[in-house]
């Protein structure tokens, strides 16, 4: 990454023994500072005004040991620009780090399936820095200081009302924790709850198993898989399993699509009623919703057993770790002592720049686009495959940037993924979510976030190409 530094340039690391010579330690230093790498070839050095007012020497001292080093090729100089460490030959530069090695090279992808990812790039990069600049320029001081491991109270009331508006969450703030993500959220509920006693925790089948399995095991629990159907997780099948803890996808189940039928609704919450249980709702993707009315979070129909746990990953973007958790009222301190001992909380002024999105309407504005571009994205893959490969069903369209696909029974799975590959498609098979990694029924995940509607055609017809 090429930065440019302020003007005063960066710190740099000498000290001196004030008895000794210090023209001589100061040029020693730094040569053995480029040799080892700790200076990097290119790397700026600081202006010798700078640097002379650091070290409390003289300017010309720093001069002369800038211009030696310079005659030894150490360092650079090009017109009166700054001081760079040159790059050196041979064995006398060692690299800072290993260079990386070479990935071997696949053919540039034409269409990547890939899901769970949103268009990064359309991540709303010019909205977020004006929320940042935003935050740090009405944050009072005490804003940056450490604060409530649950996150910034005022911050907490607006997400509350913002989850109350869309998603029927019934909340009240301090229910509300700010964490990194789903995945934080989620280690820190398992872990407040295995502390509890409750150490069994069901994962749906297929599943985010391998997520839910490492938090669970890292909190000292264990998990059990329990299967999903067309209406979602069997909750008889969970009644039998002896879990406490139901890790669930209702609005849009992860990765089949389905949605968690009323039914199931009313069923799995008499089920944690009945087993004194707890339900983690994962509503990881329903701010994108299409042809069908909104399902609210299980959490508004009983808000002491659920724990909603949302995620900015989809919304915004998975690199600003934004997510949040919402608590029965019950386990609220648990879950910030655990989210206090993980980081103390989450960035303050992220969470400010949240609330400003969305008090602005920007995060609103954001969604209403994005879901647009999603919409399209997802009429080119149902056109694409009734066109190219009409034998090939399409489920779990109603929400979310992925939708699963029904390959004939006879197909290879596995197959299907290389030959894709080799023609420069990305494409992921539902195997990878089932507990037992079966290949059959063969299907595809295929995610349509982050592509476009013209790779969506082309892979899509590569699929049906090779599905012939
Ligand atoms: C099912 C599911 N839930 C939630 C998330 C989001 O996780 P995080 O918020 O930690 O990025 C993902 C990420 O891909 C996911 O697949």
């Amino acid at each position: 990454m090429s930065v440019e530094w302020s003007s005063s340039g960066p710190e740099l690391l000498v000290t001196l023994d004030r008895d000794r010579p210090l023209r001589a330690q100061l040029e020693a230093q730094l040569r053995t500072a480029i040799r080892t790498g700790r200076l990097a070839a290119d790397e700026r050095l600081p202006s010798t005004r700078t640097l002379a007012r650091d070290l409390e020497l003289s300017r010309g001292l720093v001069q002369e040991c800038y211009e030696q080093l310079k005659a030894e090729g150490y360092l650079t100089s090009r017109g009166g620009s700054a001081t760079r460490v040159a790059r050196l030959s041979g064995e006398r530069q060692s690299p800072r780090s290993p260079a990386p090695a070479r990935a071997a090279t696949a053919p540039p992808l034409v269409a990547d399936f890939e899901s769970g990812v949103p268009d990064l790039g359309l991540a709303p990069r010019a909205d977020w820095a004006w929320a940042v600049r935003e935050a740090c320029r009405t944050a009072p001081d005490l804003a940056f200081h450490y604060g409530d491991p649950r996150g910034v109270a005022d911050t907490r009331a607006v997400l509350a009302a913002y989850l109350g508006r869309v998603r029927a969450v019934d909340c009240d703030p301090e229910q509300v924790i700010f964490c990194s993500g789903f995945g934080q959220g989620l280690s820190l509920t398992l872990r407040a709850l295995v502390r509890r006693g409750l150490t069994r925790v069901a994962c749906e089948d297929p599943g985010s198993i391998g997520t839910v399995t490492a938090a669970a095991t890292s909190a000292g629990g264990e998990t059990v898989a329990v299967p999903v159907d067309d209406d979602g997780i069997d909750v008889e099948a969970l009644a039998a399993s002896g879990a406490r803890v139901a890790v669930v996808t209702p609005a849009h189940q992860w990765p089949t699509g389905v949605v968690l039928s009323p039914e199931r609704r009313h069923q799995l919450l008499a089920w944690a009623r009945d087993c004194d249980g707890v339900i983690v709702e994962d509503d990881y993707d329903a701010e994108f919703r299409y042809d069908r009315d909104p399902v609210g979070s299980m959490q508004g129909l009983d808000p002491d057993r659920v724990v909603v746990l949302g995620t900015g990953s989809k919304s915004l973007a998975p690199a600003l770790r934004l997510g949040w958790a919402v608590v029965p009222a019950r386990l609220a301190d648990d879950v910030a002592a655990e989210k206090r001992v993980a980081d103390r909380g989450s960035s303050g002024i992220d969470q400010a720049a949240l609330a400003i999105l969305i008090e602005s309407g920007r995060y609103d504005r954001h969604l209403r686009r994005m879901r647009a571009e999603y919409a399209g994205r997802r009429a080119a893959l149902v056109t694409a495959l009734e066109t190219h490969a009409p034998h090939v069903r399409l489920t779990g369209l109603a929400a979310g940037f992925h939708a699963v696909a029904h390959l004939p029974g006879h197909a290879d799975e596995r197959q299907v993924l290389d030959r894709a590959r080799s023609r420069g498609v990305g494409l992921r098979g539902m195997s990878t979510y089932r507990s037992t990694r079966a290949l059959t029924p063969p299907q595809l995940v295929l995610g349509f976030g982050n592509t476009t509607t013209r790779a969506v055609e082309a892979g899509i017809r590569t699929v049906a190409d090779l599905l012939g």
